[in-house]
């Protein structure tokens, strides 16, 4: 029988995921099946049984199942652990459920590997302070960046996050008035403002020169954020399609023990 993998989420009909691992399977010739899953709240654990009892291998976990597949985890990775969220189980043959969250180190590999965005040393201004915040924050601190200040609306949300991952590196939390005067040489939007288009209370002349630009959403047209810094003179000012696609071969790789290449199937979505 075919090994068996799948997302879960509510909505999930919109999911990229399957084509993406379709492409990953025949571009490594690996024999598998990826499928979504519409879940309807509070049915997770048992819907997770019956994907078991289906031949099921791996799971990728969404929106709004993230924290609660965090509770049902037989065992996490330190990455998972403090992002208090996963995306990725794997289904033991034991019956155990293996955790980890590959959103961060996806999103590590976007900004480095594929945008050429140094972070080490470097000024970065993360929005938000969010479940999609608190899920990077790890693989982006051990990239040893000078300083990471995380601006909120709600600023107490940004000064929790910021007593949590105090030991793993200089953080700082600040609203968004605060941030007048100061300038960084990279910002990251994990809001969800870009959502409903819009972009956070920004002031001007934040940008450093060759300051970039990241917005962890993405989307068919320009994110308003992605506007807002091609706007300030970003040198690069880009979306989180990348991060998608690193997050799934970060996945990829734990279930099938291969590194998929993601450049095509970057490009192969971006021409969608
Ligand atoms: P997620 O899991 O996607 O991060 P979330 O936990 O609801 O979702 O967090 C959403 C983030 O977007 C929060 O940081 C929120 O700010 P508050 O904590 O002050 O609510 C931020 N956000 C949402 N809409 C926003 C807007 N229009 N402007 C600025 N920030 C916004």
């Amino acid at each position: 029988m075919t090994d068996q993998y799948a997302v879960i989420g509510n909505p999930i009909s919109h999911s990229k995921s399957p084509r993406i691992h379709a492409a990953f399977a025949s571009q490594t010739g690996q024999k598998l099946h990826y499928d979504k899953l519409l879940v309807e709240p509070g049915c997770l654990a048992e819907a997770i049984a019956d994907f078991r009892q289906q031949g099921g291998k791996g799971l990728n976990i969404t929106v709004p199942f993230k924290n609660d597949a965090f509770e049902l985890a037989d065992s996490l990775t330190e990455r998972a652990r403090l992002a208090g969220a996963v995306n990725t189980l794997v289904l033991n043959e034991d019956g155990t459920l293996h955790a980890d969250n590959t959103d961060g180190i996806g999103m590590v590999r976007d900004l480095t590997a594929n945008h050429h965005f140094n972070l080490k040393g470097k000024r970065i201004l993360l929005l938000g302070a969010g479940g999609a915040v608190q899920g990077v924050l790890l693989p982006l601190l051990q990239q040893q960046p000078a300083e990471i200040v995380i601006a909120n609306r709600t600023v107490a949300k940004a000064e929790v996050l910021c007593e949590k991952f105090s030991a793993y590196g200089n953080l700082s939390a600040s609203s968004f008035e605060a941030l007048n005067g100061k300038t960084f040489d990279g910002i990251i939007n994990g809001t969800a403002a870009s959502l409903q288009g819009e972009v956070p209370p920004l002031p001007d002349n934040i940008l450093n020169k060759g300051a970039w630009c990241y917005d962890m959403m993405y989307s068919s047209e320009p994110t308003a954020f992605v506007r807002w810094g091609e706007q300030q003179g970003a040198s690069q000012s880009v979306d989180g399609l990348g991060m998608l696609v690193e997050q799934a071969a970060e996945s990829f790789s734990l279930w099938r023990g291969v590194q998929p290449d993601t450049n095509p199937v970057i490009k192969l979505l971006r021409a969608d």
